[in-house]
């Protein structure tokens, strides 16, 4: 395989990457970089070209305008020049592209052999590769980085002006449309975070749920773990401060608006208790002289400066003029020794590199609410989420941890467990899986050749039914893999995207259907047989009489229900969570009737609420497939586990308890015809299909 990454923002280099000289010279170089050498450890991989764009610099000793760099023998940064031979920030790009484009596509019509596959990175290179798809038909991979439009919309909410004339509103707004090209265009879309995907993609017009997949970011962590803190760095942030042995707050980020680093000083700066807990460390970068910056960075700087001031912070804030990059690690490692905490409060942050950094290094942290520190801290159990608009909030969420001395240390041993999940190992066989797949488009599914005709269904659950026992995990992708006239899916409470994430998790090969938010949602496995269609017939069948705001406005009013995050909620599905152990389900019912609201509520796992359309529900999804698949009712086999499954396995002749159920299922009225099966999870369902098979075979 021949991959061709696309990425032309910032200064690119193979090695001793200048982080933070530019703007544009971030997290997403790291992440390439480490991505192209971690996909070239695959023996499947021949070669890896990384496309940029050539320049002079009056800032850096840096070449970059060398025609090709390599980075080992199999991966190569390869330079193209364009009419203006400096650098270009990225809002400044856009005239550059026509010319880097035509400069590429010559450049691939005199390679020996054209590349697999194009990999666009950044919006600007997803433009370039829309083009050269078109003209050289080869498909395109996207993956965003930082997405344009959650950025609008954040300035929107924090009341900036937005002046439509600007250069800046106008760069936004071209960005935000290549990205909505790549949406359209691209053949997948590779998000590292389920907001990302559900929620920061969701407003753009092209917008395909099925057509992203989220790919969890991975990072070498391996400095670190291992990191200690310096004699250099110990010099380095001492200078600043009177107690330097106080815990640290510590942020690590480049200066610009939207790591909202300002943020940050003003919690602290209005926080006199936070101040006599704690000291406040801000690595921003590295700097000579403020005005040789570019204006983004030295406003921020100035702003920081400005607040210090501001709030008589001296003594008690550390903000070193220069770093290298070595003492990153240890940095993290003298605040961890310290029982500090590092913070990132960006007003939106899509990827949240530095917060797995700060878990290798065993700092617990305070992230933002808005984009993939969501995931991160679901998984790692390592720190708070805080709306990063909310000063008061950052500084309760910090101070909160600070006297925690367990949470602290529960949040310090799960992040250190949980980095395993990051790693680029994983990251590259989901991905190459992919992309394999995309190239060939007719797989030998799980060993088959020619596709049999299906004429028999199998819709399960997936917590606690297929998934919660890895052994049996194994016994059923072997035992399907032998069930050639099954088609297979999958019906949750878990959103599209979260459940991809949990089946790849385990190891459970891409469904054919996704039945996803308890019957909210329907996706299809697409042809290529890597993305998936939206089923918009069955959203359109449930929107009958479905008055989201209403319902959401009667619900505000009961106590006893807390909302759960935004990412559970979805257009047609509201969930909540209910700890007080009543009746609950009908005593909502009740409320929304008599409010004449058509609803259905579904209480699961004795404390999830989900308020759903009248016409949606697993059951409803599961029969509504059955029929476009054309497979008789009798051979549709469903399996749950739980209240959220009941009206699953009420509404199909073959359902299947699997032993392990709770939410006492078997006691539920309408499931007499239901198999209770003796074995737990998914050994359970395949005990129970056999049952059902068995049954028909002596019919
Ligand atoms: C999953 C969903 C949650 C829902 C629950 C029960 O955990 O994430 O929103 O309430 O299932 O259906
Ligand atoms: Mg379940």
């Amino acid at each position: 395989m021949f991959i061709m990454h696309i990425a032309l923002q910032g200064c690119l280099r193979a090695h001793d990457v200048e982080y933070g000289i530019t703007a544009d010279t971030g997290g997403h170089i790291r992440y390439l970089l480490e991505l192209a050498q971690a996909s070239a450890r695959d023996h499947a991989v021949e070669r890896i070209d990384i496309v940029t764009r050539a320049f002079d610099t009056d800032f850096s000793e840096g070449d970059y305008r060398q025609a090709c760099e390599y980075l080992n023998p199999k991966v190569r940064i390869v330079r193209l020049p364009t009419p203006d031979p400096n650098y270009r920030t990225k809002e400044a790009l856009w005239d550059q592209l026509p010319a880097f484009t035509a400069a590429l596509i010559d450049y691939i019509d005199g390679l020996e052999r054209a590349p697999d596959v194009l990999h666009a990175h950044y919006a600007d290179a997803a433009d370039v590769a829309a083009q050269v798809k078109q003209s050289r038909g080869l498909p395109f991979v996207f993956t965003a980085h930082s997405l344009g439009l959650p950025k609008r919309q954040c300035a929107a909410r924090a009341g900036q002006d937005v002046d439509t004339e600007t250069a800046d509103t106008q760069a936004l707004e071209r960005r935000i449309g290549f990205e909505n090209t790549a949406l359209r265009q691209a053949d997948l879309v590779i998000a590292s975070s389920r907001d990302e995907a559900e929620i920061q993609y969701a407003d753009y017009p092209d917008y395909e749920p099925g057509r992203i997949r989220v790919i969890r970011p991975a990072s070498d962590l391996q400095v670190f773990e291992k990191a200690e803190s310096t004699s250099e760095v110990r010099r380095m942030l001492q200078r600043f401060l009177v107690e330097p042995d106080k815990p640290a707050l510590l942020a690590i980020a480049r200066p610009v608006t939207r790591k909202n680093l300002a943020s940050l000083i003003r919690a602290y700066g209005e926080s006199p208790a936070l101040q006599a807990r704690a000291n406040l460390v801000i690595l921003a970068g590295g700097r000579q002289s403020l005005d040789a910056l570019e204006p983004e960075i030295a406003d921020n700087l100035r702003e920081m400066l400005h607040l210090i001031d501001h709030y008589d912070l001296y003594g008690r804030v550390a903000y070193p003029k220069q770093h290298s990059m070595a003492d990153v690690p240890a940095v993290y490692a003298w605040a961890r020794e310290r029982r500090g905490l590092f913070a990132n409060v960006a007003f939106n942050e899509p990827f949240g590199l530095t917060l797995l950094e700060a878990a290798a290094a065993g700092l617990p942290v305070i992230a933002t609410d808005s984009g993939g520190p969501n995931d991160i801290i679901e998984q790692c159990h390592n720190g708070v989420l805080v709306n990063p608009c909310s000063t008061n909030a950052i500084a309760e969420a910090a101070l909160a941890l600070f006297e925690d001395r367990e949470r602290w240390q529960a949040c310090q041993t799960n992040g250190r467990e949980a980095i395993a999940l990051f790693d680029w190992s994983r990251h590259i066989d989901y991905y190459h899986r992919l992309l394999v797949r995309m190239r060939d488009p007719q797989p030998v599914r799980r060993g088959r050749t020619v596709p049999p005709q299906r004429d028999a269904l199998l819709a399960c659950d997936i917590d606690g039914t297929l998934v919660g026992c890895a052994t049996s995990v194994q016994d059923f992708n072997g035992w399907y893999a032998g069930q050639a006239h099954m088609t297979f899916g999958v019906a949750t409470g878990r959103s599209f995207h979260s459940a991809l994430q949990i089946l790849e998790q385990t190891g459970i090969d891409w469904p054919d259907f996704v039945v996803s938010s308890v019957g909210a949602e329907i996706h299809r496995l697409a042809a290529d047989g890597v993305t998936y269609c939206r089923d918009a017939q069955w959203q359109a069948h449930i929107a009958e009489g479905w008055s989201r705001q209403a319902i959401v406005d009667v619900l505000a009013e009961m106590p006893e229900l807390v909302s759960q995050s935004p990412l559970e909620q979805r257009e047609h599905k509201i969930s909540y969570l209910c700890e007080a152990n009543t009746d609950i389900a009908p005593r909502l019912q009740d409320v929304l009737a008599d409010r004449g609201l058509a609803a259905r509520v579904i209480h699961s796992h004795g404390r999830c609420v989900d308020v759903l359309p009248e016409r949606a529900s697993k059951g409803a999804a599961v029969a509504w497939l059955a029929d476009r698949y054309a497979v008789n009712r009798e051979r549709v086999y469903v399996a749950g586990d739980s209240g959220n499954d009941v009206e699953m396995l009420r509404a199909l002749p073959c359902a299947i308890i699997v032993a392990n159920y709770c939410d006492g299922l078997i006691d539920a009225s309408g499931l007499a015809h239901a198999y209770l099966a003796r074995a737990s999870h998914a050994r359970g369902v395949i005990e129970g299909v056999e049952h059902f098979q068995a049954q028909s075979h002596a019919s």
